[in-house]
């Protein structure tokens, strides 16, 4: 269908696909980026990047840009020495932007809350005394847990300050999920709230924590904001943030810390059930969250107001929530609820509101806001945007159209930016003023990075060519390993291209004509479901946990609106009763794959199949199953061990099918 963004799609795009639209000279002229910008990299790209971390206050300036000796673990500017949230927050007090708005925060019931960058520096210094007094101190691990609320952003700061660990898990995983996270990096607090708005209504998130807390022996306390005023079970580790932090000095003196002091865990899905804790550090992640901000976003912090509408759960919105935008003295929006609460205008009524300027969302909400109907954004008054951004899967180039004309007046550029939790910052964009956008197309590295098209053989294909992505130089904000597992972080990302020292992103990719870069999804199996990872083998396992479940095999399947959805194809026990196929069934299955993981993971579909096509070493072909998922014929199944389980599981199809 036209708006999958799946590989065919995006080939066919690439075949259809020629416009092109240049900057206007207003916008070119008052850019922040200009072409001289790629020359110079290209010219000496340490020294290039060594000028953007410039950008930043360091106490002690490194000796060495790059030290790539250990490969693959980098680290940038070696021995130089700087505290994070002192340059998120406190120098832009310390320059006089102690009045400038941060932050104006957007509840989903309507209350709102200003904050300024001299309030920001308060609330942040109360916070980690707070956190020091509950025995946090450098390296610890934190987990936050929390919807969009300020005291979530104020503890990331908090635990950047005192150099402590934040691992922020997602406030739509489950009790499980979040467990298995605080285990995985031994994590000493938990940080979270009474619950969260959500559309329209308090939903509890404490008892998901009690739960996973209840059995995770590494947490010492369990500090809670009160967001909803719900009625919450109390334990002994538990301390109310409202009667801890607000007691404390607002005055709060922060450490300088090594370059490579370790910042951040985020934990993102691979191929296995097993989440992968992606370790990111200070000095090389901030430099390059803090260059994207300004130049792929154009932004201008005495005059814009910015809008990233992710949530801080996802590396989105670690990077352009939180690092890059606090560290460009930027205010911006942040907005706790749903898009369509209470009506399907809410994000252009906040647009409207507070005159945002750049906005920077996902292809999967676009393609939401265009069901609703081109009618609603036309309502408001949107003539203050005047820069768009696209993130986390490819976006299709309806939507992008959709985007530009209905939302961008027919002018704002948009930046689609390619980029990973493992980037840790913006890879491959335009840069808004000095490219011309390509629908559908992310176009080029940025000035400093290095990423092509490789065959099979690692060998860079012509213009016009498809592969794998790759990105064949080190750079800043990379990740620094997988928490505890060196071994799986060289395997996955570095063994695929190893003979050349590649970076192997997991992403198919193609080359146009003029060189530019378009992405065609991932090639291995994780999904990519409304801009989010998740991994097949996670959901897999997760089914077959149920038990009615005997054997399950998970694919994602091209969706309008998500990109992909996940379908579910399973064997249930014989034992299962008579109604195993049937409706009741599978929503149980479909509960329990949300109970495992969290909603997002649940399966759009299960069907319910007597047999799994599988390859005579016992390896599913998941490829076939996409063939039955996506309503094609059933491609070449000459490997399979048993070649008539595919008309078993045609044939099966019609007794055990199950939609939302
Ligand atoms: C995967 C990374 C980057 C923050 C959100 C997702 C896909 C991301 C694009 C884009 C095509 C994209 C890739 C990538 N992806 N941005 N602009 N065009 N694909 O972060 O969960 O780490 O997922 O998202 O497949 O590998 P993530």
């Amino acid at each position: 269908m036209t708006q999958s963004p799946g590989q065919g799609q995006a080939l066919d795009n690439l075949l259809t696909e020629s416009r092109t639209f240049p900057p206007s000279d207003e916008f070119a002229a008052q850019a922040n980026a200009q072409p001289e910008l790629y020359e110079e990299a290209k010219a000496d790209r340490e020294a290039f990047w060594a000028k953007q971390a410039e950008r930043l206050h360091w106490d002690t300036k490194w000796t060495q840009v790059l030290d790539w000796s250990d490969a693959p673990f980098a680290k940038w500017f070696v021995g130089g020495k700087l505290n994070v949230a002192y340059n998120c927050v406190d120098r832009h007090v310390e320059s006089g932007h102690g009045d400038q708005v941060a932050i104006h925060w957007e509840g989903e019931p309507g209350d709102s809350r200003a904050i300024t960058y001299a309030e920001l520096q308060r609330e942040v210094c109360k916070a980690a005394n707070a956190l020091k007094s509950l025995g946090i101190g450098a390296e610890d691990r934190v987990a936050i847990y929390m919807p969009m609320v300020p005291e979530a952003i104020f503890s990331m700061l908090a635990c950047a300050r005192l150099g402590a660990m934040h691992s922020v898990v997602f406030g739509g995983f489950s009790a499980e999920a979040l467990r298995t996270r605080i285990e995985d990096s031994s994590c000493k607090l938990v940080i979270t709230t009474d619950g969260q708005f959500r559309r329209g209504n308090p939903f509890p998130l404490k008892p998901a924590v009690d739960e996973a807390v209840a059995a995770a022996p590494s947490v010492e306390k369990v500090l809670v904001v009160r967001r909803t005023g719900s009625e919450v079970a109390w334990s002994d580790k538990d301390v109310w943030w409202h009667e801890l932090v607000d007691g404390q000095s607002d005055v709060h003196t922060p450490e300088a810390f090594d370059s490579e002091h370790p910042l951040f865990i985020l934990y993102t899905s691979g191929t296995t059930g097993k989440p992968k804790g992606i370790l990111h550090t200070s000095g090389g992640y901030l430099t390059q969250a803090s260059y994207t901000q300004h130049y792929v976003f154009d932004l201008k912090p005495d005059t814009d107001v910015y809008w990233c509408t992710a949530d801080i759960g996802w590396v989105t919105g670690h990077s352009y929530i939180v690092y890059g935008p606090l560290s460009n003295r930027v205010t911006q929006v942040v907005y706790e609820g749903t898009p369509n609460t209470p009506h399907e205008g809410r994000h252009w009524e906040i647009v409207q509101k507070y005159g945002v300027s750049i906005y920077y969302t996902a292809p999967t909400l676009i393609r939401t806001f265009m069901k609703w109907g081109a009618d609603i954004p036309a309502k408001y008054d949107l003539s203050s945007l005047r820069v768009l951004g696209s993130v986390g899967e490819p976006i299709n180039p309806e939507a992008w159209i959709w985007y530009r004309e209905n939302v961008g007046g027919g002018k704002a550029p948009i930046v689609d930016t390619w980029w990973q939790t493992e980037t840790g910052a913006i890879m491959i964009s335009p840069l808004p003023g000095v490219i011309s956008t390509k629908p559908g197309s992310a176009q080029q590295p940025l000035p400093g990075i290095g990423a092509k098209v490789v065959n099979d053989e690692g060998v860079e294909v012509p213009h016009g060519g498809g592969g794998y992505l790759v990105l064949d130089e080190p750079w800043p904000s990379m990740l620094r390993g997988i928490w505890g597992d060196e071994e799986r972080y060289r395997d996955t990302y570095w063994s695929r291209f190893g003979e050349q020292g590649f970076y192997f992103a997991g992403d198919g990719a193609k080359y146009d004509a003029d060189g530019d870069i378009w992405l065609l999804g991932r090639v291995d199996d994780v999904m990519n479901v409304s801009g989010h990872r998740i991994s097949t083998t996670e959901v897999e396992s997760a089914l077959v946990s149920h038990p009615t479940v005997a054997e399950a095999a998970v694919v994602g399947a091209s969706d309008a609106t998500t990109g992909q959805g996940i379908v579910a194809f399973v064997i249930l026990r014989g034992g299962a009763g008579s109604d195993a196929g049937g409706a009741e069934a599978i929503k149980a299955l479909r509960d329990h794959v949300a109970k495992e993981i969290g909603p997002i993971a649940k399966p759009r579909q299960i069907m319910v199949v007597p047999e799994l096509p599988k390859t005579r070493s016992g390896k599913i072909m998941r490829r076939l199953l996409r063939d039955v998922a996506e309503n094609r014929a059933v491609g070449d199944v000459t490997t399979l061990a048993d070649s008539s389980v595919m008309d078993l599981i045609s044939a099966g199809l019609q007794s055990g099918k199950s939609e939302d």
